[in-house]
């Protein structure tokens, strides 16, 4: 059982009780966005008044619910469900929609969190292996299940599988399906759309990323209404603070702070993929905010690693099989970015020489 996951393995130079973002790090570990949030955020936070925090939040969310309906052209709020982060929307789907001993099927690799959600729900995990490629194999199609949490784009490895594969899933399996879009916004294209199609379809979206709120916790699950009916029957109470209520719906309506803050991130990872390819990393092409950056050469990947670390370079280390050749890099500012490349060169040059 890997509970309390986050802060035994995700949080790399975390210190308990500060803050990760202001140490002197460069922390490339948790998929953070290096970028401030939306003007409008820091009004909502300023805004917030005592009466707001002294009386109980609204229990079902609904302005921020609706503005989230508005921003991907929905009929209203019935369409969607609040989460404290998408991690809290996941373990509610499970918890609404999946039996103990019933079986969630996902992929491996993939967001190791829906293994721990089954595991402390009594249920079966059943985890297909992609392809080489990282592409979803026919045994995906073909496996039953209640609940299946598909991520796309995929972690680790930052590849989305084409939209075509989600509708065919939709058609095809006989359960729920989730679509975890927690890094989508740094991709070509989205599934947003499919939910007015497909009555069995969640697309789960998080703030924490594209957003730059992973410290406020607050996600979404967008589906046809008699879904999200079912999500406000077993949500706890006042599952979202009055604050997060209020920032999610400021960040939500301020697209243009989102699109510029993505097309950044996109930039950079495109120079970064080149600058890691010369040096001799085989990296998928990615679609999320992080890189898969394989490494079959020496040193291995995990004294690159260590070595990382070692100089305040965290990035992320998998020891686990398909994943121990690799390093999970976050896209940070371009000046966070030349230094890991430079570490590397200067880690790599000697062996190559
Ligand atoms: C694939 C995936 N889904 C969901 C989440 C959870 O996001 P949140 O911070 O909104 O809980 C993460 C966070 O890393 C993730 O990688």
């Amino acid at each position: 059982m890997k509970y309390g996951r986050v802060l035994l393995e995700d949080v790399e130079g975390y210190v308990p009780g500060e803050q990760p973002q202001t140490s002197d790090v460069i922390k490339l570990n948790t998929n953070e966005n290096p970028y401030p949030p939306s003007p409008r955020v820091i009004e909502a936070l300023q805004s917030v008044s005592v009466n707001a925090l002294r009386r109980y939040p609204d229990p079902v969310s609904l302005n921020f619910r609706a503005a989230c309906a508005r921003r991907y052209g929905l009929p209203n709020a019935d369409w969607v469900i609040a989460g404290n982060g998408m991690d809290e929307v996941l373990a509610m789907a499970v918890r609404t929609f999946v039996d103990p001993d019933d079986a969630i099927l996902t992929t491996y690799p993939t967001y190791t969190l829906y293994e721990t959600l089954a595991q402390l729900h009594g249920a079966h995990i059943v985890e297909v292996d992609l392809d080489e490629n990282f592409q979803l194999p026919e045994a995906f199609f073909e496996t039953p299940a209640r609940l299946v949490f598909l991520t796309r784009p995929n972690a680790p490895t930052g590849v989305a599988v084409p939209k075509g594969a989600v509708e065919r899933l939709c058609e095809s399996f006989d359960g729920i399906v989730f679509l975890d879009e927690a890094y989508v916004d740094f991709a070509d294209a989205h599934c947003m759309d499919l939910v007015q199609q497909y009555d069995n379809l969640i697309v789960g979206r998080s703030f924490s990323k594209s957003y730059s709120l992973a410290g406020m916790r607050l996600g979404i699950g967008v589906a046809q209404p008699a879904i999200i009916d079912e999500f406000l029957k077993t949500k706890d109470s006042y599952n979202m603070n009055a604050v997060a209520q209020r920032v999610g719906k400021a960040a939500i309506e301020d697209a243009a702070t989102l699109e510029a803050n993505t097309a950044r991130i996109r930039a950079t990872r495109g120079r970064v993929t080149n600058a890691l390819t010369e040096l001799g990393f085989e990296v998928p092409e990615s679609q999320a905010n992080f890189l898969f950056a394989q490494w079959k050469g020496s040193p291995s990947a995990k004294t690159l690693f260590e070595s990382l670390r070692d100089r305040g370079i965290f990035v992320r280390y998998f020891n686990a099989r398909r994943l121990d050749h690799a390093l999970r890099i976050s896209i940070g500012t371009d000046a966070e970015m030349d230094a890991l490349l430079t570490a590397l060169g200067e880690m790599i040059a000697p062996v190559r020489a």
